[in-house]
């Protein structure tokens, strides 16, 4: 049952939470529905989860209001107010809970989103973390006047020459930079912050950093991006990785590949922690849940939303096909699917997907919309069951080591982790693999990490070499 190198679990699970905002799968329609951007529905999904003893509180970043062939995709939720704006307020009415803001290195710049971060870590109180994305759609350029900007593989050049520089700024001030005692003549230590110089093929600035470090030292660090380098970037750099991979085999897959990549960067086996992102659907029994699941389902996926989601993998409009009837019999109009055409699938086989996917309709004699709802979900089917079912099926996950976590995405807020905080959390304490206590006031120490990596066997000093090595 227990854990092991490969699957390096500590037999306990942790739920974070993503209030997704801009998303396919948030049933609006229903009259228990609230507000996307109220602060309201904000404070009170934190809140709950702070009750369910939850480690983090997750928001995405999306710079330009989705596109679908071309124009704004008005089906789904739009609308999500500012990560740290959001965070920073959520800080005051929350103690323990981790705040954790998407934010991209494509379009963003080093000196003000470090600071922005580490803003929201002093005055959370050490529960600020940054979850790394390079965003990969076409239309966020045109917002910033660069047309698409950045190729796939670019993009990982300049989030790593990012990350590292956002890094040299926390690790800028010296301990001790300001003033011990009242007496003393000056603000700040002689000579106590370091400029941070760097100059390579994506930046060429010289930064001061503006802020002392928290007491986590600086911004835990989340990665979200599946791709080879994706992954290679985020041993690298990251705390924790916010993956696709749910189901339990996948899962396991995905943690046996995660670990052999730290090992090989340098890492221990165990220094990067997983949490997929997973819909939970529970009801007291396997029956009312199965029930819960179509009526969740049906209002997710309505006939419009079933040919948009097509729409995205054929690249060409679908409207005339009868999301009643079978999948589409003409091909994709490209061989490769792309990010100008859809936001989550891109680089497959277009033709070789769509004809896959039209035998297994047939197969199950699944209509458009059956199918789609079947696949609306990136991680599959969801968790749907019973609760003490689901319990169980988490205290499988908790002991195979395969996540560290869920990133749960609630199919309705602000009531959709209510039945987790008050039916499941219970269930899992009474099965030992959830915790009863938080178990310190930062997010490093509730995520159980180790220093960061600057931070460890007093290797300042080395990082600070790399830097200077990288300055042209
Ligand atoms: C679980 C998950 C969540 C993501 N959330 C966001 C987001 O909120 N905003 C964003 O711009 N990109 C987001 N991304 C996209 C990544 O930034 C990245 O651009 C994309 O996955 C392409 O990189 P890859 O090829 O390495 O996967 C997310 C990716 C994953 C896997």
């Amino acid at each position: 049952m227990s854990t092991s190198p490969r699957t390096p679990g500590n037999g306990q699970i942790q739920f974070g939470v993503f209030f997704q905002g801009v998303n396919h799968t948030t049933v609006w329609r229903d009259p228990a529905s609230g507000s996307q951007t109220d602060f309201e529905s904000f404070r009170r999904v934190a809140q709950t989860a702070e009750r369910g003893l939850f480690t983090a509180f997750f928001l995405g970043e999306g710079l330009r209001l989705r596109e679908h062939l071309g124009r704004i995709h008005e089906l789904d939720v739009a609308g999500r107010p500012d990560a740290q704006t959001a965070l920073a307020a959520l800080a005051a009415v929350t103690t323990n809970i981790g705040l954790v803001a998407t934010q991209n290195t494509t379009y963003n710049d080093p000196a003000d989103l470090a600071h922005r971060l580490s803003s929201l870590d002093l005055l959370s109180g050490g529960r600020a973390a940054w979850n790394i994305v390079t965003t990969d759609n076409a239309w966020t350029g045109a917002n910033f006047r660069r047309g698409g900007f950045l190729a796939h593989e670019d993009r990982y050049i300049r989030a790593e020459a990012f990350v590292q520089t956002a890094k040299a700024i926390w690790d800028s001030w010296a301990d001790g930079a300001i003033a011990g005692s009242r007496g003393s003549r000056q603000w700040l230590a002689e000579d106590a912050i370091t400029p941070v110089r760097r100059k390579d093929a994506s930046f060429d600035v010289e930064i001061t950093g503006r802020l002392p470090r928290s007491g986590q030292l600086h911004p835990v660090l989340f990665q979200a991006g599946d791709s080879p380098e994706g992954r290679d970037f985020a041993v690298r750099n990251a705390d924790v990785i916010f993956s696709r991979h749910a189901g339990l085999e996948a899962a396991k897959k995905f943690r046996e590949d995660i670990v052999a990549r730290t090992l090989k960067a340098g890492r221990p086996a165990d220094d990067v922690k997983i949490f997929p992102g997973q819909e939970f659907i529970l009801a007291p029994t396997a029956k009312e849940a199965e029930e819960k699941h179509q009526w969740v389902r049906e209002r997710q996926v309505g006939p419009q939303t079933a040919i948009a989601f097509l729409e995205q993998f054929w690249g060409r409009p679908l409207t005339e096909y009868d999301p009643d009837g079978p999948l589409p019999d003409v091909d994709p109009v490209v061989d490769v699917t792309d990010p100008t055409r859809g936001n989550a699938f891109h680089g497959k086989n277009a033709r070789e997907l769509a004809a896959e996917w039209r035998a297994e309709a047939e197969d199950k004699g699944l209509s458009i919309r059956q199918f789609v709802s079947g696949r609306a979900q990136l991680n599959g089917r969801g968790l749907v069951g019973s609760y003490d079912d689901v319990a169980d099926l988490l205290a499988e996950y908790a002991h195979s080591g395969a996540v560290d976590g869920f990133n749960i995405t609630p199919w309705i807020v602000p009531s959709g982790l209510d039945d987790i905080v008050n039916e499941l959390v219970p269930r899992l304490q009474d099965r030992g693999v959830y915790r009863t206590e938080y178990e310190g006031t930062t997010l490093r120490q509730n995520l159980g990490l180790r220093a960061p990596l600057s931070h460890r066997n007093g290797s300042l000093a080395a990082v600070d070499q790399t830097q200077s090595e990288e300055v042209a």
